[in-house]
């Protein structure tokens, strides 16, 4: 698929199909994952892949959404803090590092055919103990993975005159 087709093709699938994602499938997204650029290269996150089969309850308590766990899989993923590039004034570019993770391994899910929804609505101490994370390592955001069981929507966005300024604020 074209990138151009594919950022269009990409949107927040929210009704999933039961069937399950290959392994084959499963390893090329997360490939995608590993690909993305990250702040001196540090690479400063771990994916969690996690069946959704009969931990529903405790994805609820995760997010209190029924629909995200109906997809075969969730991805969560995290921020290991302690392995980010930080800048001199301190600031910590884990949050982007994950971001741009995330995005790759979302875009090749949509290439593949495969839904998924950004979802940062993570209570962290659920996740904490569900998914037995240690100190230091932080759900920044989650995706269902599985086949769409609903169709692409319209997309609402701002228009380029809205959001970009030339040569200054
Ligand atoms: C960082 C981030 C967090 C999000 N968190 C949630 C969420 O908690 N629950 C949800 O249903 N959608 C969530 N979304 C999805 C957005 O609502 C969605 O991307 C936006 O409305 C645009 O729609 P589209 O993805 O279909 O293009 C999140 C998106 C991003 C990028």
């Amino acid at each position: 698929m074209e990138f151009s087709d594919l950022i269009r093709t990409r949107y927040s699938v929210r009704e999933y199909l039961p069937n399950s994602v290959g392994d084959d499938t499963l390893n090329r997204v997360l490939e995608a994952a590993c690909l993305a650029p990250t702040a001196a290269n540090r690479q400063p996150f771990q994916l969690i892949v996690l069946h959704t089969q009969g931990k529903e309850k405790d994805l609820q308590r995760i997010y209190e959404r029924e629909w995200f766990t109906r997809a075969p899989l969730v991805i969560f993923a995290c921020a290991v803090k302690d392995q980010a590039w930080t800048r001199e004034d301190g600031k910590s570019y884990v949050d982007v590092d994950v971001a741009i993770a995330m995005d790759h391994l979302i875009l090749a899910a949509t290439e593949l055919g495969l839904g998924t929804c950004w979802i940062g609505t993570i209570d962290q101490q659920a996740a904490r103990e569900i998914l037995g994370l240690p100190d230091g390592v932080e759900a920044v955001v989650m995706t269902p993975l599985g086949y769409p069981a609903d169709s692409l929507p319209p997309k609402e966005r701002k228009s380029l005159a809205d959001i970009v300024r030339y040569e200054r604020w």
